[in-house]
């Protein structure tokens, strides 16, 4: 329990760092008032342009990248049945502290970056997915928020699957508490794209396009 709890904390501490929030503030506004209202990467990039948007997405998939070694550094070796266990916390960590920063009065952003991190770097197998899935809906559709919900629906399935198969050698206990956190993450992305989800089935959700300043 206590390892799950510090990576817990090594992930919000690290999730924390609110890579929108802090490129805004570095240009005179607090995007949280712009746009969508996000602080996440499409927010950015629709309000400051794709190259801003693009240092956005970097910091948030790092700081997760960096939450899941550090917590792989310091449990691999002692708990290596539990390791993918405990960089999921890690990882859920960081998504919580990118959506729920306090100094930010728990307002940030929706976790999708973050959760490129966790996909790039938790285990190979759920790199093809994650690219398959965004960048086939993103370019045929053009909703990043879309995407964003398809990927974690292949997230969670993909991870029973893996998990059943024996990918990650861990026990039957581990790997549904593998489950839970990640059906936790998925319904947490569910629930921060409520909006998202009203608009796309109003047929009313702004489009996402690669240019210097979006076209919304
Ligand atoms: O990563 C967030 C994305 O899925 C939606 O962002 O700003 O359009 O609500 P936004």
């Amino acid at each position: 329990m206590t390892q799950r709890l510090v990576c817990i904390i090594i992930g919000y501490a690290l999730g924390m760092f609110q890579t929108a929030f802090i490129y805004g503030k570095m240009h005179g506004i607090d995007i949280r008032e712009h746009g969508s209202g996000n602080a996440g990467t499409t927010n950015t990039l629709r309000v400051f342009g794709t190259k801003a948007g693009l240092i956005v997405l970097a910091g948030d998939i790092l700081k997760c990248i960096l939450a899941i070694v550090l917590s792989g550094m310091i449990f691999g070796a002692s708990h290596p049945e539990e390791v993918y266990l405990l960089k999921l916390y890690a990882a859920t960590g960081a998504i919580l502290g990118h959506n729920f920063p306090f100094y930010l009065k728990f307002k940030g952003g929706k976790g999708i970056a973050a959760t490129a991190g966790l996909i790039l770097s938790f285990h190979p197998v759920f790199l093809p997915m994650g690219v398959i899935i965004f960048f086939s809906v993103f370019f045929i559709t053009h909703y990043v928020s879309l995407g964003s919900l398809l990927v974690y629906a292949g997230l969670m399935i993909e991870m029973v699957i893996v998990g059943q198969l024996g990918v990650f050698g861990a026990s039957q206990a581990v790997l549904t508490e593998m489950y839970i956190l990640t059906a936790f993450l998925t319904a947490l992305a569910y629930y921060k794209h409520r909006e998202n989800i009203k608009r796309l089935l109003a047929g009313q959700e702004k489009k996402t396009f690669l240019t210097k300043k979006s076209e919304q």
